[in-house]
């Protein structure tokens, strides 16, 4: 195995699967499964869920809603995902801890380091609700900061597109796709991964940032195998 122990952050939009909101429960289970299979191996799995399905902070603001309300409510919509993709994991017999930035105790634990790295060890999926806690930062952010927290040895990003191209794939045909690429060239070239905070945070702890296609079934073990699958970030 490639891999370790790893970060997966996926995106909430994607729990949406054909639907216009919120979660599907086929593209739940489709995940569940596929995350299931990379336990199985022995790998240790954290994950960071976005909230878009339900709430995005930005979106509200630029309807006039106060910015630090909106990111309130979108850290809120990551825990409502992180229950569901607990659910989805639990359905298929894989021990889970949700751990949540923000204290909502009676519904899951808070979020501590080192309980968390033990819940790894002892082969549990950890999943980090409420981003980082804090308004003005992505789930990106927070999975960049949980992922050095936790001594991951990659972040991985599960997107539907399948790498990083050299411009947009669903725009332009031509586009091409890089195997692996720097940090600084993703800067260079002005090419879009995470947010400038994520991205930044993840260059200076060298923290390599994976960008592949989780919406293909087996890509996620055929990644942490070793396949060269997506597109690598690293120094
Ligand atoms: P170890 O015993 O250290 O291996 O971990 P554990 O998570 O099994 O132990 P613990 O006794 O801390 O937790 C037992 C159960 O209670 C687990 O399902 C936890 O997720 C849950 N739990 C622990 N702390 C909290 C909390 O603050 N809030 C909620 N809602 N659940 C919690």
């Amino acid at each position: 195995m490639q891999y370790k122990r790893i970060l997966l952050k996926l995106s909430g939009e994607a729990l949406m699967g054909e639907r216009q909101y919120g979660i599907d429960p086929k593209r739940l289970a489709e995940y569940a499964k596929e995350i299931k299979q990379v336990v199985e191996k022995g790998i240790e799995v954290a994950i960071v869920i976005g909230g878009g399905n339900i709430f995005r902070g930005v979106a509200g603001a630029a309807n006039g809603m106060d910015r630090v309300q909106g990111d309130h409510m979108g850290m809120l919509a990551t825990c409502i995902n992180g229950l569901a993709l607990q659910s989805a994991l639990e359905d298929q017999g894989v021990y889970t801890r949700l751990q949540t930035a923000l204290e909502i105790k009676e519904v899951a634990e808070p979020y501590i380091k080192r309980k968390a790295i033990r819940h790894l060890e002892k082969g549990r999926v950890v999943i980090f609700g409420a981003g980082t806690g804090n308004p003005y930062f992505t789930t990106d952010t927070a999975a960049v900061l949980r992922a050095i927290e936790v001594d991951a040895d990659a972040i991985l990003k599960g997107t539907r597109v399948d790498g990083i191209y050299n411009v947009d794939p669903e725009k332009d045909k031509a586009a091409i796709k890089f195997e692996t690429i720097t940090f600084k060239d993703v800067i260079e070239k002005g090419l879009k991964v995470m947010d400038m905070t994520a991205f930044t945070l993840s260059e200076e702890n060298k923290l390599p940032i994976i960008v592949f296609d989780m919406n293909t079934s087996g890509n996620l073990l055929k990644l942490v195998s070793g396949e060269k699958i997506g597109t690598i970030v690293d120094n």
